[in-house]
């Protein structure tokens, strides 16, 4: 997604210092310590200008939501907007999906959000798709035995390969839908959402559950790239 540089971009998000952790590494494996009476740390990958972060935040008090956002000018208006609401159980992060291993401890996060993520369609490119093996792996290694990623997309050849990804990876597929608003708005929209919605565009979403402990292998020619470098604190 490309976006103008948002003026005045620096004082903007140091106005909302409370809900960004700059250096999420250090809070791996301790998520759930930012917010009392915690019952679960989800993450979302991609979070853009966050109307679905706020709303599930809001939604869910217990649960703290962490959101990850690679372009800084998309993630301030999510920031702006979470300040804005006072909403106390968000905090966001300012990198790519990609470092997730390193933010979050094996089995830390209970659900994954991935919604309306860059499609990616040139097949040179498919490793960047957010439901790329590689991904999977990481995300994999992030949840518990019956954790789960929530899955969004309006692109149905993108969720039609990625259902393929999941199933391979060993992810147990549930709530697989190809028109989500069908019989009236279900769910908290995402920004992007709420633009398809209205166009008339149908959303596609699944569930992806992991069940066992050990993914499938990778395909041959995934590595997995995403592993934390350096030591892994205990
Ligand atoms: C099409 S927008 C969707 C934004 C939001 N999820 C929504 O549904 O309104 C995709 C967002 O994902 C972010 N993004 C894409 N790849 C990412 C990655 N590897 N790590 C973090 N953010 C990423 C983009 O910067 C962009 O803000």
């Amino acid at each position: 997604m490309r976006m103008r540089n948002k003026k005045n971009l620096i004082p903007r998000m140091e106005r909302c210092a409370a809900v960004q952790v700059k250096d999420p590494a250090a809070l791996r494996g301790r998520w759930a310590s930012l917010l009392p009476g915690c019952k679960d740390v989800r993450a979302e990958m991609g979070c853009g200008k966050g109307a679905f972060t706020a709303g599930v935040a809001r939604r869910d008090p217990d649960a703290l939501v962490v959101a990850l956002e690679k372009v800084p000018n998309a993630m301030v208006v999510a920031m702006e907007r979470v300040c804005a609401q006072q909403i106390p159980n968000v905090r966001f992060i300012d990198t790519d999906a990609a470092n997730a291993a390193g933010i979050f401890a094996p089995g830390e996060v209970s659900v994954i959000y991935i919604n309306f993520p860059d499609p990616w369609p040139r097949k040179k490119e498919a490793k960047h798709r957010l439901t790329a093996p590689s991904f999977l792996a990481l995300y994999w290694d992030m949840l518990p035995v019956g954790g789960r990623v929530e899955y969004k997309t309006d692109q149905s050849w993108l969720f039609d390969w990625s259902l393929e990804q999941f199933a391979a990876m060993g992810y147990e597929l549930t709530e697989v839908t190809r028109d989500l608003h069908a019989n009236g708005p279900a769910g908290i929209m995402t920004d992007y959402e709420a633009k398809f919605h209205e166009q008339g565009v149908p959303i596609c979403r699944c569930v992806a559950r992991k069940t066992r402990p050990e993914h499938a292998p990778l395909p041959e020619p995934e590595k997995r790239r995403h592993a934390p470098e350096g030591p892994v604190p205990a």
